[in-house]
């Protein structure tokens, strides 16, 4: 009988599908981190494991795999996993491909209207009983309306990012990417852009490529300050995509208006010096944290296991070299 570990409790959806081929799986209950030592004893038992996005599955731990066949990620990104050491291995990586482009692009909506508008110094403004006068020129902000977003990253979330400022907020869509896709321009009016000229026009500008040896950094001083001072940089990416050091510079001067951060370089460590800027918004990935996704990842993670365990090529196989 096949055995599978899951290094965090996720949705029971995975559970019964797993059960119902006759495949045996262990919980990490407790959901304390699993450290590498953990990890490397993990590896080294089971047949599959499903990890999420805070494993850190290296080399070192990639080695202690004796039957291993499958490491199923509970994720879109797999940047926390050594896929060349894996296939080298023989051992199969999946990720869980278009399954949260809706819940991401919601959240990168909810983060461009709070920077926008001001949303978390308002509701200071209203909690601390400060609300004693209606003033017509008080919080006044630019509206999203007809802007120009630039989106940089165009897989499902970047479309789905996309269809919400079309048909939402009629912005004006400029996007970036190794490839051109001209359906999508002539659904949305989006027009392929070279980087720093996506920069230098955005109102607001929008992070949704994976994190690889290419994209590391690919946000640092120079970038920033190609932007424009009234524009709003947002990243739901990976937080190494930015250079975190030169934001904090640049919202320390002023270069840009605003943040909005889902992510960080050393998660789920948050620099002071972010945490006491007024110009930037919160939170703490959780892009794809809605009921549906986390049950549709869940559902995506069984399939895949199913797929390698039965011979077959999982759908979210994650194809190197
Ligand atoms: C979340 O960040 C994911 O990659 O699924």
């Amino acid at each position: 009988m096949k055995r599978v570990y899951i290094t965090s409790i996720i949705p029971e959806v995975v559970f019964s599908a797993l059960a119902k081929k006759g495949i045996s799986f262990d919980v990490n209950e407790q959901g304390k981190s699993l450290t590498k030592d953990d990890l490397k004893r993990v590896f080294s038992e089971y047949d599959g494991v499903v990890t999420i996005l805070s494993d850190h599955v290296d080399e070192e731990v990639i080695a202690s795999a004796r039957s291993l066949k499958i490491i199923a990620n509970f994720a879109v990104g797999f940047d926390n996993i050594d896929v060349m050491a894996a296939k080298a291995h023989g051992i199969v990586v999946t990720n869980t491909p278009g399954v949260a482009g809706e819940a991401v692009a919601e959240h990168t909506f909810m983060l461009i209207l709070a920077c926008c508008k001001k949303l978390i110094e308002v509701d200071r403004f209203v909690r601390s009983g400060k609300y004693h006068k209606w003033d017509p020129l008080g919080f006044l902000s630019h509206q999203i309306s007809g802007k120009t977003i630039g989106i940089i990253g165009l897989g499902s979330t970047g479309i789905a990012v996309s269809k919400i400022a079309h048909s939402g907020f009629k912005m004006k869509i400029l996007y970036n990417d190794i490839v051109r896709s001209e359906d999508f321009e002539l659904l949305s009016g989006a027009k392929l852009t070279p980087i720093h000229e996506l920069l230098a026009k955005s109102d607001f500008v929008t992070l949704h490529v994976p994190l690889t040896s290419h994209t590391h950094h690919m946000i640092g001083k120079k970038e920033l300050t190609s932007m424009k001072d009234s524009a709003y940089l947002i990243n739901m990416s990976r937080g190494a995509v930015v250079n975190q050091e030169d934001l904090i510079w640049a919202l320390s001067e002023n270069v840009i208006a605003g943040a909005g951060l889902d992510v960080y370089e050393h998660e789920p460590h948050v620099p002071h010096a972010l945490s006491t800027l007024g110009n930037v918004v919160l939170t703490p990935h959780i892009g794809s944290a809605t009921y549906e996704t986390r049950e549709a990842t869940a559902m995506a993670v069984a399939e895949n296991i199913i797929a390698v365990f039965e011979g077959k090529t999982p759908f979210g196989l994650i194809k190197v070299g």
